[in-house]
């Protein structure tokens, strides 16, 4: 009877166990290997060159995504292939990529380090108090926190693309259900203040891998 119990409970612990490193894994099962060898010289033309600006159709730093959080980039290439998000050449990319590929991609990408910040031209100081109250419970107060892996590191991004983001969920260019209503209270002013807050923070971020 007792060992029958003893029995029990170790099954027990061993499925508790078992569950326990599950979750403490990334989501996604990419190779971040196989994506440098033969995915990644697609990406780095615009991703890895520091500084680089796109040039049509609007001017406005490429993102870093380096150091972004795997589940976030799958999602942001599932919304481009999707035309939820509508940038052309971004489109045009992930319609060539498989779920695979993308996967491979985010593990290769979404490795953590620290680097340095960004420059900004808005306000930070203003900035700091509105994430404190809005922004803080989702991407944590200096943007470094994310609370779930779809919510993206928002430190040391660059402050025109952050702005430009902000932009595109309140006009709807940019479909996000939950984004869209905390942009649409947002001015020209809160966006760039915001941007500068954010992007004036140490991050994880970088332009190259
Ligand atoms: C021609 C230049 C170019 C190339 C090549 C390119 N990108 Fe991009 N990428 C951009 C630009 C510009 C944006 C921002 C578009 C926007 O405003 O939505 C972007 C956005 C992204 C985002 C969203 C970032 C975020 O914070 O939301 C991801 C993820 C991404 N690219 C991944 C990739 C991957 C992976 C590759 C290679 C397979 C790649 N890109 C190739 C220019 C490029
Ligand atoms: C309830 C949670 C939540 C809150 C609060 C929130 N966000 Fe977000 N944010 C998200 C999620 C989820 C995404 C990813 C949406 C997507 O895939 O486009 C996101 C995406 C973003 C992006 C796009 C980043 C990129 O790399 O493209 C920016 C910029 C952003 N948020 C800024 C803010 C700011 C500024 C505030 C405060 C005014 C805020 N967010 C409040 C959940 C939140």
């Amino acid at each position: 009877m007792a060992l029958r119990f003893l029995k029990a409970l170790l099954r027990a612990a061993l499925v508790l166990g078992a569950q326990a490193v599950l979750a403490q894994q990334p989501p996604p099962a990419g190779d971040a290997e196989l994506a440098h060898r033969h995915k990644t010289a697609m990406c780095i033309g615009c991703h890895g060159i520091p500084g680089y600006k796109t040039a049509f159709p609007e001017v406005y730093h490429v993102p870093k995504i380096a150091g972004q959080q795997p589940a976030y980039l799958i999602n942001a290439l599932k919304a481009y292939r999707s035309g939820e998000r509508s940038h052309p050449s971004m489109r045009g990319i992930a319609a060539s990529l498989s779920d695979q590929d993308m996967a491979d991609l985010a593990a290769y990408y979404g490795v953590t380090a620290l680097a340095g910040t960004a420059q900004a031209s808005g306000n930070a100081e203003g900035g700091r108090a509105r994430a404190a109250q809005v922004c803080a419970a989702c991407h944590g107060p200096d943007g470094n926190r994310p609370s779930t892996p779809d919510q993206p590191v928002l430190a040391g991004q660059y402050a025109d693309y952050l702005a430009k983001a902000l932009h595109d969920y309140k006009t709807g260019r940019r479909n996000n259900p939950i984004m869209k209503g905390f942009a649409a209270q947002l001015s020209r002013q809160d966006m760039d203040d915001l941007a500068a807050w954010f992007s004036s923070q140490k991050s994880r971020l970088h332009d190259q891998r």
